[in-house]
């Protein structure tokens, strides 16, 4: 195959395609057009006006709909503001201001959090804005590696906390099992100081394909009177609108109060009807069925760039049956080099490294792929492209 001749080819069509951002396309996005028209009553279940300020967990039907989302007891869920990031933000910063009972994280010398990875580099950001220490940990298809988990919260007692993004885990698409999940659960309750396990159920009810379901960390946890090392998060962002949608939080009752005033300096309560529109929404729409329709159109998607891989021979990928992503892996040394082929060539990818703590990925490997914002047809131009860049890449490695 003659990739050069093929990339100047490309070159010549000055194209303008991006494979960057996990986020809904408009088609997806119309699936929930009738939010805006829902009339909604002025008066809540528990009886205020929703136009008004007040109820800092947010409206009891609403965390009543997180807890359907996120599949814990709807007392744990806190219905939020409009994004689940914010929350976790929020939360982190808490936690390094005020601390949840062992003084705060920046008063300590280090406080550092293990990042499973490939992982989600907003997390990273995040952490690495509030000087938090990163270190990553690997994934091993389905959660992290207990024995590196359990070998680095042994010998490092500055480690204060995990994240975690257990179902169509962002971007490897892995679902963590149960024995992960108590092996977490096991690890972190035995830490000196309290740490906490940042779970980031993202994609809960994002499957295309039939999934592996997760456990409910919550029940695990209160099994043994661990569930305040829990935080939980989530948000409608992929379900109806991503920043027009709502936030939530899990938190045991205990971290409840003590988060409570922190969080309520912050604000004096949620957008309580963008919250009832959302819960008017999913009493006429079943949750399931609305889920359906985005898997609908996102599977033929994540088939068609399965199909542009499966028909070259370089590099190996994730087939992931949920989530917003695609993880290429190309041989040592190359991600950052296919990136900037495709960069030349009009097609915007996630920057190599994004994918691990500090922007690095030790051994240059990893290609994150969000196929979902882009129309079929561009979907399949930018296939082109990568599969294209790919094998230059690979060709240019050989010589
Ligand atoms: C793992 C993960 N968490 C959180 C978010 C953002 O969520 P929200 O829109 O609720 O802030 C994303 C978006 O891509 C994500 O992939």
């Amino acid at each position: 195959m003659d990739y050069l001749s093929q990339f100047e080819e490309l070159k010549a069509q000055k194209l303008n395609l991006d494979l960057t951002r996990g986020k809904p396309a408009e088609d997806q996005l119309d699936l929930s057009s009738s939010l805006e028209s829902l009339k909604v009553d002025e008066y809540g279940s528990d009886g205020i006006d929703i136009r008004n300020y007040g109820q800092l967990k947010g409206l009891s039907e609403c965390r009543e709909l997180g807890s359907m989302i996120l599949g814990c007891n709807k007392e744990y869920v806190w219905a939020g503001g409009n994004s689940s990031l914010t929350l976790m933000s929020q939360y982190l910063t808490y936690l390094c201001i005020q601390g949840n009972g062992d003084g705060p994280w920046s008063a300590e010398e280090r406080a550092s959090i293990l990042c499973p990875v490939p992982g989600y580099d907003r997390h990273f950001i995040l952490s690495e804005n509030l000087g938090i220490n990163m270190i990553p940990v690997p994934l091993g298809g389905s959660g992290p590696k207990l024995d590196v988990v359990r070998s680095y919260v042994e010998s490092d007692s500055s480690i204060r906390g995990i994240w975690c993004v257990p179902k169509h885990s962002n971007p490897t698409g892995e679902t963590f099992d149960k024995e992960t999940i108590e092996g977490l659960i096991e690890i972190f309750s035995n830490t000196k100081k309290k740490s906490m396990i940042f779970w980031d159920n993202a994609y809960a009810v994002h499957d295309f394909i039939d999934s592996k379901p997760l456990e409910d960390i919550f029940s695990i946890a209160e099994e043994k009177g661990n569930e305040d090392l829990i935080v939980g998060f989530g948000s409608t962002s992929k379900i109806t609108y991503a920043g027009a949608g709502i936030g939530f939080i899990a938190l045991s009752k205990s971290n409840q109060a003590s988060f409570s005033s922190f969080y309520s300096a912050l604000t004096i309560g949620p957008d309580k009807l963008n919250q009832f529109r959302h819960v008017k929404f999913f009493q006429e729409n079943d949750l399931k069925e609305h889920m359906m329709k985005h898997a609908d159109l996102i599977r033929p998607k994540f088939e068609l760039v399965n199909k542009w891989l499966e028909g070259q021979v370089y590099g190996s990928w994730t087939k992931p049956t949920g989530g917003y992503f695609i993880l290429l892996k190309t041989d040592p040394g190359l991600a950052k080099r296919v990136i900037s082929l495709a960069s030349e060539l009009g097609l915007k990818l996630t920057p190599a490294g994004s994918t691990h703590p500090y922007g690095i990925d030790p051994q240059d490997e990893y290609i994150r792929i969000a196929p979902t914002a882009c129309s079929i047809e561009e979907l399949h131009s930018a296939m082109e492209v990568l599969v294209c860049c790919l094998g230059l890449a690979y060709q240019e490695n050989s010589k």
